[in-house]
This record gives C-alpha cells, structure tokens and sequence, in this order.
C-alpha cells in the first residue's frame, strides 16, 4: 500500500507574498473554500500577527473551513504563537506552523543570535504552540543553507518538544534536486526521533527548481510538499501544487505515495487564484496553461485521433478541463439555471440571491447566444463581487468612442447611498471612465495593472478584467466581467476603489 503525500497549500500566506497579490478576507475565503473542495490537506491560510487583516482572515477560514486543516504561521515568538492560536480557535482542526532561521547568514546577520540561542527559542516556541493545540509544525527557515549537524540538533530537540511536522524550506531556491533530495534522506536518516515527525519541504522557485526539488525530497521520504496555485509566491514562487500533484499521480510507477486531492478542481482553483490576484497563467504553464492539452503540429494531431496516449501523459478532464459545455440559453427555465450551478458545486442560501442570478442569467443570455460553464461561474463570482463593494457601486456609464475623436464617458456612481455624476474624456474608452469615475471619487491611487481576459471564445464572451490599485504602499486588485469590456473595466476599478476606500489594516505580511 502507498503512503499518503500530505499537501500543504499555502497560497494563501505564502502565495499572497507575491508583490501585488494581496487578497482580502473574502477572497481568501473564497478561494480556501476551493482549496476545502479540492481536498487540499492543510490549507495555510496567513500570518496572524502580520497585521489586523491577516488575523480575522485567518479566523474567518478556519470558522468556514471543516475538512481541511487550517495553519496559521508564528514566529518563534509568545506574541506570535499566541496570536495565532487565537485566529485558529474556530477551526475543527488547527495547526501553528512557527519558524525560525538556522542558517549561518540568517543567524549572524538576521537574527544576531548564537546556534545555542537558536535552538532554545525553537524549542520554547514549539513548547508554546503545544498549549495551543497538538498540531504544530516547525520550520528551521533557509535550512537549504544550513549546516547538516546543526539542522539535526535543532530538529531532534523540537521533535522532543513535540513538533509532529518538520518542513524543510529551501527559502532562497538554492538547491538542486540531488542534494535537495540527499538532505532529506541524511535528515530522516540521522535524527534519532525522526520517525515522530512527518517531514515536509518547502521550495522557492529562484532556479526554476521548487517542483524538481519537492519531488526529489518525495522520493527520499518527505511526505509533505508546501506549494501554491499556479506556483504563486515569494519572489520566484514556490513549487506549484498542479506540477507536484500530477507528477504523482501520473508517475505512480516512480512514487511510492498519492495524495487524496479531487485533481479535476485543479483548472478552476488556478483559474480563481489568477483572477484575484491578476496574476495571469502563462499559455504554455504545465497543467493549467490554455496551451497544456492543445496539439498544434499536423503529425501530434494525427496521433491524438488514432491514440490519445500517443501524445498525452495525461487526461485534460482529470485536471478539470471541461468540455465548457454550452448549457444554457435564452429560453431555459430557473430549474434548469439553478440545477446547472449546483451541478458546479455554486448553491444559494435564500431564494432571493438565486432570483437575482437568474435576473443576471436573462440579462446575460439577451447579449450573449450560447451560456457555458464558466459564464455562470463569472456572473456568480461578479454578483458576489458587486455585494462586497460597500461604498461605491456602478449605477450607469456611458462611453462614446469614435474615429477621429477623443473617447468621453459619462458615468453615475451610488456612493453610500448617494448618486453623482462625472465626465471625463480619456486617451480610450477604457481611460475616459477611469477618469470620469476619479472626477467623483479622486482617489489618489495609482493604477499598476490593467488586465483582459476574455472568458470563453468567440467576440460576444465576456471580458474579466483586472485592475491594481496601489496607495499610500497599500495594493488592491479588483475584478469585474462583462460582455462590454469597457463595462467591465469600469466594475473592475470600481471594486479595487472599494477595497482601498475599506481598507483596514492591511500591512504586507512579509517580515
Ligand atoms: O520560505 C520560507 O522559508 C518560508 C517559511 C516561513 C516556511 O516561507
Ligand atoms: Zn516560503
């Protein structure tokens, strides 16, 4: 029988690094919702002395989530530990994940601490996060640059203390797989109490190598990978969840472990991480690029047609490529709507919120001939969007945009509670009702990222768009979709204008 492969997700914490990638609670908990739905094991869900923002995220996950564990980061610190013990209270099952560096660069120019100091603050924080809760994890930071003898020392005395998951962070990305995977099997190997913990890693992607690294520490007895979605994180990112996840699965001939995610919520897990944070997913990105599953060349397609194994190692609807099928019309009924969305996992709590996606579903099908999967999933994700906007919402716009002539806009806002006007005209459509929607608001922002993507094919699909917002070091990224992308934009930045107007303590969790 094979082991089970825990997977740590921390797209969440570590994926939220990223500069530009910031998410609020809601979004966060969107998307550990997806993460639950996916089966991810442990789900870190931020760093809850970080700031405010980061506390009550990590709380409301683990109120919200019941299947999946939910870890909150500590440093090797009372305050820390403590505090995150208080944001994991709610969950049904909580982990403290507290860390501190063990690396000789870390410890003389960082820390400003001696080896012997090191060590008797890890084992006091281990000690700490044990009065919290059973499930703590611990972290020796950049142990990828850190001495064997000394990681040894340090990682018996926490497993003494009782830490019952030890990670292995390659912080900076500076291992290659062969020496990445020799430390874990002279770790495992060397440690006296090592069978008491499960060990896990943690790789950063600086050469290219977090997901070769992960899966060499697997094959030399970790049995935890820390990853994103989409490989977002710190710099580089970290090793994407898809590529290990599926490296597994399709190399059970090599592995001698599997994991127990449902692999088909893959491609809409990345699909929302990426229109959150307006990262976008490269076409030719493993598993989850528009381009994994394409066969271009005459002589790929050739062989697809005879024999599908002939060119593909695995199956596009095993990692949730749908067929996209076209399910609903013009004419289909509130049954038929409601069945579909549940059918994707989306239910409504009253019988108003679904009478409101419907009303936007007949909308929608007045504009657009054929409604496939992912239009429902966008009018949900925008009707949930337009709730959360609390001060400012889109009432009307108008754009007139015409060859030879400078674009103007027109638009009214409801601004709590109060309608007003503003015209602008702008270098484009798109520009225009920015600036007539600044004559109302006059933010002070600046915009850092504009992005389209268009939702399904053809020119009636709807644009998501993205918009980045920064102020005062604050970055906010909101969404909007529309079949008018110049509506959507206008949604889009009406949303991030929100997120910073609301903005509470929302400080970059990085140390
Ligand atoms: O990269 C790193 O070392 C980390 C630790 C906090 C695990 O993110
Ligand atoms: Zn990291």
């Amino acid at each position: 029988m094979s082991d089970k492969l825990i997977i740590f997700d921390t797209t969440l914490r570590d994926g939220e690094q990223s500069p530009g990638a910031s998410m609020t609670k809601e979004e966060k908990i969107r998307i550990a919702k997806a993460l639950e739905k996916m089966r991810v094991d442990v789900i870190e869900a931020g760093f809850p002395i970080a700031s405010q923002g980061d506390f009550e995220a990590v709380q409301a996950v683990a109120n919200t989530v019941k299947d999946s564990t939910v870890c909150g980061l500590a440093r090797a610190l009372d305050k820390d530990i403590d505090r995150a013990g208080e944001a994991l209270k709610g969950a049904n099952s909580g982990r403290i994940h507290t860390f501190i560096a063990t690396s000789p660069i870390h410890m003389e120019m960082k820390l400003r601490m001696s080896p012997d100091q090191v060590v008797e603050q890890a084992v006091k924080a281990v000690t700490r996060a044990r009065q919290h809760t059973d499930n703590v994890e611990f972290s020796p930071e950049d142990a990828g640059r850190s001495e064997l003898d000394f990681l040894c020392r340090v990682i018996e005395a926490v497993i003494d203390a009782g830490a019952r998951t030890i990670n292995i962070p390659d912080t900076v990305g500076y291992n290659v797989p062969e020496q990445f995977g020799g430390l874990i099997r002279n770790l495992i190997g060397k440690i006296p109490n090592s069978d008491k913990a499960v060990f896990s890693v943690h790789c950063h992607n600086d050469l290219g190598l977090a997901v070769a690294n992960s899966l060499s520490a697997v094959m030399n007895g970790a049995r935890q990978v820390e990853c994103t979605i989409n490989g977002l994180g710190e710099r580089a990112g970290n090793a994407s969840l898809e590529e290990v996840v599926m490296a597994v699965r399709t190399r059970q001939d090599i592995f001698s472990c599997e994991t127990s995610l449902d692999t088909t919520q893959i491609v809409p897990c990345s699909r929302l991480v990426s229109s959150i944070t307006g990262f976008p997913v490269q076409p030719n990105k493993a598993i989850v690029g528009a381009n994994a599953f394409a066969h271009e060349s005459g002589i790929h397609q050739d062989g697809v047609l005879k024999s599908r194994e002939t060119y593909e190692i695995m199956r596009a609807e095993d990692v949730g490529w749908s067929a996209n099928r076209m399910v609903l019309g013009k004419h289909s009924g509130r049954n038929a709507f409601r069945t579909r969305l549940q059918e994707l996992g989306i239910t409504f709590e009253a019988e108003e919120e679904l009478n409101a996606a419907f009303a936007r579903f007949k909308d929608l099908a007045d504009k657009k001939h054929e409604i496939y999967d992912d239009d429902l999933q966008a009018l949900v994700t925008d009707a949930n969007i337009e709730a959360e906007n609390e001060h400012v919402n889109l009432v009307a716009l108008k754009v007139c945009s015409e060859t030879g002539e400078t674009p103007d806009a027109s638009v009214t806002l409801r601004v709590d509670g109060e309608e007003k006007q503003g015209h602008s005209k702008g270098g484009g459509p798109v520009d225009a009702a920015f600036k007539a929607i600044e004559t109302i608001i006059n933010s002070g922002t600046d915009l850092q990222l504009y992005s389209v993507n268009n939702i399904t094919s053809g020119t009636d699909s709807q644009g998501e768009v993205t918009v980045r917002l920064e102020k005062d070091g604050r970055i906010v990224n909101g969404q909007g979709s529309d079949t008018d992308i110049v509506i959507a934009s206008a949604k889009a930045y009406i949303n991030a204008l929100n997120k910073i107007i609301a903005a509470a303590d929302r400080a970059h969790p990085q140390l």
